[in-house]
């Protein structure tokens, strides 16, 4: 069976991963990967994760199984921190996942089984993985345009243009908050005019929300979701605890639905936890098991948002250093789009010849459509001097 396979190639973020890892040059720069990192260019556990997983050795006292959908306490928890305190919980359901990934695809799944010639629409551009996830679960998907790279802006008439040829039943995949790979995240009215779109054509919503307080704050970037779930009848989102408290390897996430109501909620999930078992069959427990004990106690819960909001803060400060520090060198404000972005990424205004170069002669690692991870900034004045001088080189 194998003899006749092609070999095939890692993605372009998985590859320069690599290629950062093999270069043995001493000040190299990595602004490639999608992870965080602090000062001191690593990613350390969380100390409101270290707590709890210290809880959790000394007081767990089975590994037996959890079940399709995982804890029921992760997933009420979960609900309440993507929808809020004040959620409609008769209408809404949540399924513990491996990752946002985990999340994505069992969704995605549950489309491929509930709607099997729906459209997902997905924005150009979108995190590359959305593609190739879509996909493997047999959906149709179609492209809106979302960025414009010239300006550096969303698009937004273009976008509601391209959603009015959606047909009624189709899924549009929205990024909740810090869009990947641009930062450039819709404005409330904006937002207004997707929901109104949604509503008028009887599109479902289909959310990722994977960096919820890395843009304006953990309330503040689910504003756009529980303003659907005010507004529309259904929707699904795929939520990520990778970022956020930083359990990447851990695979931690959550797909939730909202129904019309409580049976049509209970019924969807019992749709979802036939793909779940048909699937992965269990998610994995240790890092949602931390969550939960993150959320459910005081002390941690207040270290860990205390954690979050000085990571989202560094990341902010990262942006305005980056950004004074090319309008000097480029006697232009032309970067000054950094400022206004959300999260951790944004694309720089580069052509494929000029990251190369980058990465050649400065040893500085940018994804090829010239996206940034903003947290892989230099704090310090000097590297971000280097940094700035050989992009002003380059362009
Ligand atoms: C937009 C987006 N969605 C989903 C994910 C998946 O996250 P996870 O690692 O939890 O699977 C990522 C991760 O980079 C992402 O950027």
């Amino acid at each position: 069976m194998f003899e006749a396979l092609p070999v095939k190639q890692p993605d372009a973020i998985l590859k320069l991963m690599l290629a950062f890892r093999a270069d043995t040059r001493d000040h190299k720069m990595d602004l490639g990967v999608g992870i965080y990192k602090d000062i001191n260019g690593a990613t350390p556990v969380m100390q409101a994760v270290k707590s709890a997983e210290g809880k959790l050795l000394e007081e767990q006292d089975t590994k037996a199984y959890v079940g399709p959908l995982g804890s029921p306490q992760f997933n009420e928890a979960m609900i309440e921190t993507v929808f809020g305190k004040n959620a409609d919980k008769q209408r809404l359901r949540s399924a513990q996942s491996p990752g946002g990934s985990g999340a994505l695809r069992i969704i995605a799944d549950f489309i491929n089984e509930a709607r099997p010639d729906a459209t997902v629409w997905v924005s150009d551009p979108t995190w590359p993985n959305h593609i190739p996830l879509l996909s493997a679960a047999g959906l149709n998907l179609e492209n809106y345009p979302y960025y414009d790279a010239t300006h550096c802006k969303v698009t937004i008439d273009a976008m509601l243009s391209s959603l009015q040829k959606a047909k009624p039943g189709d899924a549009v995949l929205l990024h909740g908050c810090c869009h990947n790979p641009t930062g450039a995240d819709l404005t409330h009215d904006q937002w207004m005019q997707v929901i109104q779109l949604l509503k008028d054509k009887d599109l479902m919503p289909f959310v990722d929300i994977a960096y919820q307080g890395f843009g304006d704050g953990l309330e503040e970037d689910a504003w756009a979701i529980r303003e659907m779930a005010k507004q529309l009848p259904e929707m699904m989102v795929a939520a990520s605890c990778s970022k956020n408290l930083g359990l990447y390897r851990e695979r931690a996430g959550a797909a939730l639905l909202m129904g019309r109501n409580d049976t049509e909620a209970t019924t969807a999930l019992s749709n979802l936890q036939t793909v779940i078992r048909a699937n992965y069959s269990m998610p994995p427990d240790h890092g949602a098991h931390v969550v939960e004990m993150v959320l459910a106690d005081d002390e941690f819960n207040a270290n860990w948002r205390e954690e979050l909001e000085s990571m989202r803060v560094r990341m902010i400060q990262l942006r305005s250093s980056f950004a004074d520090a090319m309008r000097k060198r480029t006697n232009s404000d032309k970067f000054d789009f950094l400022i206004e972005q959300k999260g951790m990424f944004s694309r720089l205004p580069l052509n494929g010849e000029q990251i190369e170069a980058l990465r050649e002669n400065n040893a500085i690692y940018i994804v090829g459509d010239g996206r940034i991870n903003v947290a892989g900034l230099p704090d310090d004045q000097a590297a971000m001097d280097t940094l700035t001088d050989a992009i002003a080189a380059v362009l």
